[in-house]
């Protein structure tokens, strides 16, 4: 049984490599896609501070992502590519990290608390098949540094991961 460890790391650097071991071995073993999604929702939820949202949207048509496993409050469901900041990361194939959601034109308001938002797509084989979406209550929460450290979080996702639908 895994047992997430409280993260020691003083700078976010060494924090991310440590989330980052730990997420290995969580998923280390298991191949479901959902179950992945849903324990790695859950380990950088409980890990990483100041995030209130935290979890996976998946492309079920190429237009449109839904809803996929996540930690925090009830969410939109369906958000059209090219909408928002989920559906902009998509569309345009790379993270999109979001000082102040206020000012982002489209922003989805799923949880009124959301002040910042990074959202990173989850790529396989050159084609991006979902996201991983990260919420905070703090403005300019996120810094290059966390954009480096979940888009390292979710290629050991995709790796981890078989594809399904
Ligand atoms: N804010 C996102 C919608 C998803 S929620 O944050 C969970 C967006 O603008 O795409």
């Amino acid at each position: 049984m895994f047992v997430a460890q409280k993260i020691e790391a003083g700078d976010k650097a060494g924090f991310y490599r440590e989330l980052l071991a730990q997420a290995g071995g969580l998923l280390q073993g298991e191949r479901d896609a959902i179950a992945n999604a849903a324990n790695l929702s859950a380990l950088i939820h409980d890990a990483v501070p100041d995030l209130n949202w935290t979890g996976f949207y998946f492309l079920k048509t190429p237009s449109e992502l839904v809803l996929g496993p996540f930690q925090g409050k009830v969410a939109c469901v369906r958000i059209p590519v090219g909408k928002g900041v989920c559906g902009g990361a998509v569309a345009k194939g790379r993270s999109l990290l979001v000082p102040d959601v206020h000012a982002f034109p489209g922003h989805i308001a799923c949880d009124s608390a959301s002040r910042s938002e990074l959202v990173v797509p989850l790529i396989r084989d050159g084609a991006v098949f979902g996201v991983l979406d990260l919420d905070s209550p703090l403005p300019g929460r996120f810094t290059n540094e966390d954009q480096q450290g979940f888009e390292a979080l979710a290629a050991l996702y995709v790796a981890a991961s078989d594809p399904w639908g």
